[in-house]
């Protein structure tokens, strides 16, 4: 047995040592967490950290690891954001979301009659952004990390090599997706042979890139032998990622969006996510009305929260984009001044239209295609990563020569004013396609401060989902007094201005709050619905030690010490 595998089962076996019956309290460690959507992911990034390294360095490992381990969003073909709070109490946000390539233009996916082309930006190589994700964790290393870059992409070599065993959640995606994954790789590719639960799946290529990572660096991926075989696999089946749009990108430190919510401090991603924004705008919204007096998943509570949501999302579609290049009224749109002017036609007696709110058509689809991990280190450091290829496995493209995923992300981007995007969201120019710029996403990984210390760090998948989940998983923690687990496991609800109905989860609420939500207007969609985000948290306690929240809506797992 390799040194890495030994170190692996023993995190492994500790983990399990430390976890307990109560399905409402998570993992409590003394030191140090990893919470991820795989248990492979979370045992790399903590057996980091249990080596020395800080959160940065194992945020490095985790994300690389759940490439492996969960192909269906972890990517180096993608992209993300991560929030981080340092022990200094400090703290900032980096942006490695991919970009439009240069060849890219407004109406890049519009026949000749001005249509959107269906499929254009959602499957295959014309889908595909410029990734991100090395060039993000390079750049994290490069200015927080401590342990050597190849101590940390060593592990998820090993375990590309030793392989990951199959779930029962993972026969499911593959399986739901099989047609489109054929359709864009053939019947032999890694992800499309038929596996069944208990199957090892081992990827040798993603090893290999990786291994040339490890001695080229970053470079490798943007500029080197991998950057020539990506671009050429892209070109080739018809996309647009040249070699000089993969040399030419950069990931970008950004200011992060930082408000406080009573005596709670709020640090979340600034565009071109949406995340902190409407997250800010939400809580602002709904501060003066005590949401805590009244009980959780109330009638009361879902009417302030979603007429607040509703009101922030009608924002966000119009006001968002990239901040490089679109003017964003941030001072505006997050000012006391006018949020309470938005919200003064609340009433408890009966919900506002939608319509009544703003004009515009969307539809939400929910799903929980993306993927976040928060981490804790031993010095306090605190790192919040929500990482995408946007749909499951993206354009469902995969490079076997590199053994990575693609994304879709050109999605996210609004291919034509006024037509929704396959989220249901629609765009106006400030999300326009141009050349280099990133799309708008909703990802909103988040750190909470209280009393000047870190109090916990959450985010979550979910496309237009996400914000309300992170936003009511805070909530649960503050306002009604949940441990962590609790918070992650409450069932959440949804609106989004439109369409105007409250996405409840399939179970947990009774009939009588449904007909009162009725009777006072609101439209409730339920039982078509599948979930509303799949959170994975950190809290931290009032002692010191932490408490993880690992959504048992999916496969996710705390690791730590
Ligand atoms: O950036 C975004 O908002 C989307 N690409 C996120 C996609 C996502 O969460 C997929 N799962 N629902």
């Amino acid at each position: 047995m390799n040194k890495s595998l030994i170190l692996f089962l023993g995190v492994i076996a500790l983990s399990c040592s430390s976890s307990n019956e109560d399905q409402n309290l998570g993992l409590i460690t003394d030191n140090a967490m990893v919470v991820s959507a795989r248990v492979e992911a979370s045992a790399i990034g903590s057996a980091v950290m249990q080596q020395g390294g800080n959160a940065f360095d194992a945020m490095v490992s985790t994300e690389l690891a759940l490439a492996v381990a969960y192909p269906f969003a972890g990517n180096i073909g993608g992209g993300g954001f991560m929030v981080y709070r340092t022990n200094e109490g400090t703290y900032g946000g980096i942006d490695y979301r991919e970009k439009a390539p240069m060849s890219a233009h407004r109406d890049m996916y519009l026949d000749q009659d001005g249509n959107v082309i269906p499929g254009m930006s959602t499957k295959g190589a014309t889908a595909i952004g410029v990734p991100g994700t090395l060039a993000g964790l390079f750049e994290v290393h490069e200015k927080f990390g401590s342990l050597p870059i190849e101590q940390l992409i060593q592990p998820v070599v090993d375990l590309a090599e030793r392989g990951v065993v199959v779930t029962q959640r993972d026969v499911n995606s593959f399986s739901y997706y099989r047609d489109d994954l054929v359709e864009a790789n053939g019947e032999n590719s890694l992800y499309t042979k038929e596996y069944k639960v208990g199957d090892t799946i081992k990827n040798l290529a993603f090893a290999n890139t990786l291994k040339r990572v490890i001695k080229n660096g970053r470079d490798e991926f943007y500029k080197g032998e991998t950057a020539k075989i990506l671009s050429k696999f892209v070109m080739d089946k018809g996309g647009y990622i040249t070699e000089g749009d993969l040399a030419a990108y950069e990931a970008v430190w950004r200011q992060p969006v930082v408000f406080n919510y009573k005596d709670i401090k709020i640090i979340s991603m600034s565009p071109p996510s949406s995340g902190g924004v409407t997250m800010n705008q939400i809580f602002k919204m709904i501060e003066p009305y005590n949401i805590g007096q009244y009980e959780h998943n109330s009638l009361e509570a879902i009417q302030l929260f979603t007429e607040a949501a509703r009101r922030a999302y009608a924002d966000r579609n119009y006001f968002l984009g990239d901040p490089d290049f679109a003017d964003i009224p941030l001072d505006v749109l997050l000012s006391d001044t006018y949020l309470k002017e938005r919200f003064d036609n609340f009433s408890f007696d009966a919900a506002t239209p939608s319509s009544e709110v703003s004009r515009g058509t969307i539809q939400v689809v929910e799903s929980d295609e993306t993927t976040h991990y928060s981490i804790v280190d031993q010095f306090g450091n605190g790192v919040s990563v929500t990482t995408t290829l946007n749909g499951g496995f993206g354009s469902k493209l995969f490079c076997e020569e590199l053994g990575i995923f693609l994304n879709n992300e050109m999605d996210d981007f609004s291919s034509k004013v006024g037509v929704p995007n396959m989220f249901g969201l629609i765009g106006a120019q400030a999300n326009a396609i141009e050349p280099q710029k990133r799309m708008l996403s909703s990802m909103t990984p988040s750190i909470v401060e209280k009393d000047n210390e870190l109090y916990a760090v959450v985010g979550t998948p979910g496309g237009s989902t996400i914000i309300t989940a992170v936003a009511q998983t805070i909530l649960n923690l503050y306002e009604f007094n949940m441990g962590m687990q609790e918070a992650v496991n409450a069932k959440r609800f949804h609106h989004q201005w439109l369409p105007d109905e409250i996405i409840l989860e399939a179970t947990g609420y009774s009939d009588e709050l449904k007909a009162a939500l009725e009777a006072k207007g609101y439209s409730i969609r339920q039982g078509r619905t599948r979930i509303i985000g799949k959170v994975d948290a950190i809290k931290r306690l009032k002692d010191g030690r932490l408490e993880a929240g690992a959504d048992p809506r999916g496969d996710d797992a705390a690791v730590g010490f």
